[in-house]
Formats: structure tokens, sequence, C-alpha cells
């Protein structure tokens, strides 16, 4: 497998250099909320990640044992703990790509909208920061609401005169990862072949799976395109529900959020065809922020692509999702105007 790993990095970054593992670019990934229930696997995930060389762990509370704890992983990235606001700085000093999952998640009975007066006022922190001291830095938001979280964080970065559309990103991964799985499971295909496109936004009904375009190809009924659909936006729901009180998804979305990380990361380092759907800025509706299939480069968003052929079923979804989705951003531009 080293030598597997050798001939990819050859030809995506063009030079030869010592080991495999250092024949990648130096890049520095800092996450904050490092020491919360997505923030520790995905600390673990990131380590695990052989084109990460600096790792930051960034927390109000908690990270020197996290840090400690997955600094002890023999693997390429160094890692070091930061906690409290004075260690902003030096956490995202110099960060290539910085994740985001600070911030309250939901209980029973919550929408993710039930969210907004915490995380709105966390993500809007982070984002002044991140402007200050990375503001080349590709940004993977993760704390909920998303359809908010991005445009707030949007503003922000305009406000500090930062802005750069590529390379802010709504991490929506997790409604592909179960899109993929659900689908797999109904189709009876091996889950590892699936592609399914997800669309746009993270909430409810604004999350527009699109089942018509998944491959392998299975022709299932309408009924069942209908199930998987539901079940596909009600996927953190059901999460929130099982785990009766104790918060919603982290385990699938460490691995969500380190898929799309390393996606980001690949992108960075000329990875050619590196796609991802993700939330970004994007003229493929009339809406300012939708998710869509994203082409990553070595700055961020190389291309939004657009929704290909829908279905009647997903053109109604498309439709309905509309006027939910533009009230969620409208809510997140209003909000880091105010304040
Ligand atoms: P958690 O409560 O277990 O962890 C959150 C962490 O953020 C805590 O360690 C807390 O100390 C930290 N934090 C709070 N304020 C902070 C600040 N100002 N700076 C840095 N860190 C801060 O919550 P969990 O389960 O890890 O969820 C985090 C967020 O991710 C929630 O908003 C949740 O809704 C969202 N989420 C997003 C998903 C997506 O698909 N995009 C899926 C699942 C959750």
């Amino acid at each position: 497998s080293s030598s597997n790993l050798m001939s990819s990095t050859t030809s995506a970054y063009g030079v030869r250099r010592g080991f495999a593992s250092e024949s990648a670019p130096e890049r520095k990934v800092a996450v904050l909320g490092a020491a919360g229930g997505i923030g520790q696997p995905l600390a673990l995930l990131m380590k695990l990640n052989p084109l990460v060389s600096k790792l930051a762990l960034y927390d109000i509370a908690g990270t020197p044992g996290v840090a400690a704890d997955v600094s002890h992983i023999n693997t390429r990235s160094e890692v070091v703990g930061f906690m409290g606001e004075e260690q902003l700085g030096q956490a995202l000093e110099g960060s290539d790509v910085v994740i985001i999952p600070a911030g309250v998640p939901r209980k029973p009975g919550m929408t993710r909208d039930d969210l907004f007066n915490i995380n709105a006022g966390i993500v809007k922190s982070l984002c002044t920061a991140i402007a200050k001291y990375c503001p080349h830095a590709l940004v993977n938001m993760i704390s909920n609401p998303v359809n908010s979280t991005v445009p707030i964080a949007s503003e922000v970065f305009k406000k500090a005169g930062t802005y750069d559309e590529k390379k802010l990103f709504g991490v929506t991964t997790l409604d592909v990862v179960r899109a993929k799985t659900f689908y797999a499971g109904k189709a009876k295909v091996n889950v590892a072949e699936v592609n399914v496109p997800v669309v746009g936004g993270h909430a409810g009904i604004t999350i527009l799976p699109l089942f018509s375009q998944a491959t392998p190809k299975a022709n299932l009924p309408d009924e069942d395109i209908k199930a998987l659909t539901k079940r596909t936006q009600d996927g953190g729901t059901e999460v929130v529900e099982a785990k009766a009180g104790k918060g919603s998804a982290t385990l699938s979305m460490a691995y969500a959020g380190a898929i799309f990380a390393d996606a980001c990361l690949k992108g960075l380092n000329g990875v050619p065809d590196v796609v991802e759907c993700s939330f970004v800025q994007s003229s493929v509706t009339e809406l300012p922020f939708f998710a869509s299939k994203v082409r990553l480069g070595k700055n961020g968003v190389e291309e939004v692509l657009g929704l290909g052929p829908l279905s009647d079923y997903e053109k109604e979804g498309l439709e309905a999702l509309k006027p939910e989705l533009k009230s969620s951003i409208e809510k997140g531009i209003k909000f880091a105007n105010q304040s």
C-alpha cells in the first residue's frame, strides 16, 4: 500500500520526495469544539489522515485531555490542544482547513432551528477569529442550523473583508452518507459502490436526496423512493430520539466530517476530480446558498455543479423546500448584521 500511496502522491503533486507520508504537503487542520461528541471522534479520524501534518484541537474546556490522548497515536500529524478564548488565535494561525462542530446539539422534540439562539453566537465569534487569524482557510461548518450558520459566517467574513465564497462550506456529507446507506439497504446493492447526490439544505424537507440519479440503478417503486427520501430527511431525528436526550449524531457525523475534510485537503493538494455535495454560495437556484455537488480544488470550490435531471417528485421537493431554506438563510444574515 505504501507504493500505491507513493505513486498517487507523485502524480498528484508532480514531485517525488522522501517517504510516502512526507511527500504530501504540510497541512494544518483546526477543529473548533474538539472536546465534544462530534469533536472527539473527528479528532481521532483527522489524526488518522496522512494528509494532515498539524492538528489543532480547540474547545472552551477539555482539550488538553483529548489532545494528549490522540497525540499518542503513531501517525504523521503533530497534535496540540488549545483551551479557552485566549488560545483560539494560536489554534487557528496557519490553518488550511478549519472544521467547526462547536455548539449545542438537539434533544428530542427540537428542530435544528431551535439551536439558533445559542449556536449563532458561537459561530459568529469563532468566524470573527478565523477572519483575523487564518482568513484564507477553508471553513467546514458543522454547527447547526447549517442553513443559517453558513450565511452567518459569510456575513462575518464580508464585514471583516475576508470573504471568499470558494472557501466556505456547510457540511451536508452526513445526509449523503445516510442516503447511500439507506439506498443500498433498500436496493440490495453493494453500499461501497453507491452514489446519491443530496441537494438543497441541511434540515428536514430542505434535505433533498436525488434518488433518480442514484447509482447503481435499481428502479425502485415510487413508494420506496418516498420512504427513502423521508428517512434521509429524518435521519438526524432518528438518532436524536434513539439517544433519548443524550444528543444527536456524533459518530456518523465525525465520519462524514472526516470524509469532507479529506476531500478539501485532496482538493488543496491538487488531486483532480474531487467532488462532494456541500452547502455553498450558489447560483444553481435563485437562493444565495444551496447544497449541490461541488468540485474541490486548490482554492476550495472549483466549480458548483448543477442539479442534473430531476424526477417530478424531486422537482416538487425542490419547490417545496425553497421557502424554508430562504427564510433560514435570511435569519442568519439578519442575525449577523444586527448585533
Ligand atoms: P456537544 O455538545 O457534544 O459538543 C459541542 C462542543 O462545542 C462542546 O465540547 C463545547 O464545549 C464546544 N463549544 C461550545 N461553545 C464553544 C465555543 N465558543 N468555542 C469552541 N467550542 C465550543 O455537541 P455535538 O453533538 O458534538 O454537536 C455539535 C454541533 O454539531 C451541534 O450544533 C449539532 O447540531 C451539530 N451537528 C451537525 C450535523 C451536520 O450534519 N452538519 C450532524 C450532527 C450534529
